[in-house]
């Protein structure tokens, strides 16, 4: 459905990526992963056409609908909830607008010649004429009740936006859907809605996330952006990290191998090729390591994450606690009536749908933030 041609892209002398040959077939649904700065954004952007590519070139094939995911936010702030998502259909949405207009002016010959040709480009690109009940649909799924869908956008919060823009590329059901990193705004009920869409998806998908479950949920390959390549697995994120653990592990053991191999030939040669009776034996092992091709080490771009604590004493058992805490922005109750204790050893999640407090609890909890009422220590 999609297929990449030698692309290569570079900034300036940077190469992130070159020869790449990739056919994207439907009905699969790649994660692309890679470190950051690896270059998964840039070749997301290259495959919908928003970027050029340095050489090479992608085809799409022809008649097939392509949606991204948008990625800025404040793109519709004078659009409603509802025209938002049903802008996903572009023909749709101007068409359906004209009609509204038309219907307002004084009907002549030309304005119904006109109404008819808009008549079949919406029966074109809704058939079934169900587009007012998909999108009402989709939005309330989202949590969004039916009488907030004529709001506007800037009404908004950062994520409740968010959420209307995958509604907006979801909606219209494309063939190729290209997504980056659509889970980094989501609470936990969100991002289990979209991977049971994602699931249902029928065309091709291509998904950048670094949420290992998610990948997991959704998709059926892996292409992994490093060495200035994209190498694609099939399976599953836990599939593919097997996998490249146990290559990599054979890798290394190869290498050691050989190293260990030149250092005793080398070592050989520097004692006996002195040495008359010997020298026959020195110039054949000369001869084998010569032929010993160690191989260029490849160097990955992957970094693994290291975070380490420096401690200045031993610490008690108990840690933090937070005890009867409110906090209220402009008359709004935010956190009521709050405590905890924090042991040492305790690794905690703290959940909750986006715009309950989380966050102003732990700068509460690090002091960054005093508290209405109650107390940290
Ligand atoms: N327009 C640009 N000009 C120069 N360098 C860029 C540009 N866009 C991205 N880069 C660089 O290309 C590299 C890959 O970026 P990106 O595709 O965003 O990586 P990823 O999405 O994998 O984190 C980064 O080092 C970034 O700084
Ligand atoms: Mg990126």
């Amino acid at each position: 459905m999609v297929q990449t041609v030698n692309l290569k892209k570079s900034f300036g002398a940077r190469v992130l990526f070159q020869e790449i040959n990739l056919k994207l077939d439907a009905g699969k649904r790649y994660g692309l992963i890679g470190a950051n700065g690896a270059g998964k954004t840039t070749f997301l952007k290259i495959l919908s056409g928003e970027e050029e590519a340095t050489e090479g070139e992608v085809q799409v094939q022809s008649g097939k609908k392509v949606g991204t995911l948008s990625q800025n936010q404040f793109a519709y702030e004078t659009y409603s909830l509802f025209d938002t998502v049903l802008l996903g259909n572009k023909r749709l949405y101007d068409a359906i607008k004209e009609k509204e207009k038309l219907y307002m002016e004084e009907y002549t010959d030309e304005i119904g010649e006109r109404l008819g040709e808009l008549e079949i480009i919406c029966c074109e690109e809704d058939p079934t004429y169900e587009y007012d009940v998909k999108i009402t649909k989709i939005l309330e799924d989202l949590g969004f009740p039916a009488a907030e869908h004529q709001e506007l956008m800037s009404t908004l919060t950062g994520g409740n936006k968010f959420k209307v823009l995958l509604a907006q590329v979801l909606y219209p059901k494309p063939d190729v859907l290209f997504l980056d990193e659509p889970t980094n705004n989501l609470d936990i009920e969100t991002i289990g809605w979209l991977e049971n869409q994602l699931q249902h998806h029928d065309g091709t998908m291509v998904v950048i996330s670094h949420d290992r479950h998610f990948l997991n949920a959704v998709c059926t390959h892996i292409l992994d952006v490093d060495y200035k390549q994209i190498r694609e697995f099939s399976g599953t994120y836990d599939d593919w990290y097997i996998a490249s653990t146990l290559i990599a592990k054979q890798q290394q053991t190869d290498v050691s191998k050989k190293l260990k191999e030149k250092e005793e030939l080398e070592k050989f040669i520097a004692r006996f090729s002195a040495n008359a009776s010997k020298a026959k034996q020195a110039t054949s092992r000369q001869k084998q390591l010569d032929k010993l091709d160690v191989g260029a080490i490849q160097v990955s771009s992957r970094r693994d994450p290291s975070i380490i604590f420096r401690q200045k004493r031993e610490v008690g058992k108990e840690l933090l606690t937070v005890r009867n805490i409110s906090k209220s922005y402009d008359g709004e109750q935010v956190l009521n009536d709050i405590s905890l204790t924090v042991e040492k050893g305790d690794k905690i999640a703290l959940i909750g749908p986006n715009g309950i407090g989380k966050t102003t609890l732990c700068e509460i909890m690090m002091e960054n933030i005093k508290p209405d009422s109650g107390e940290v220590f």
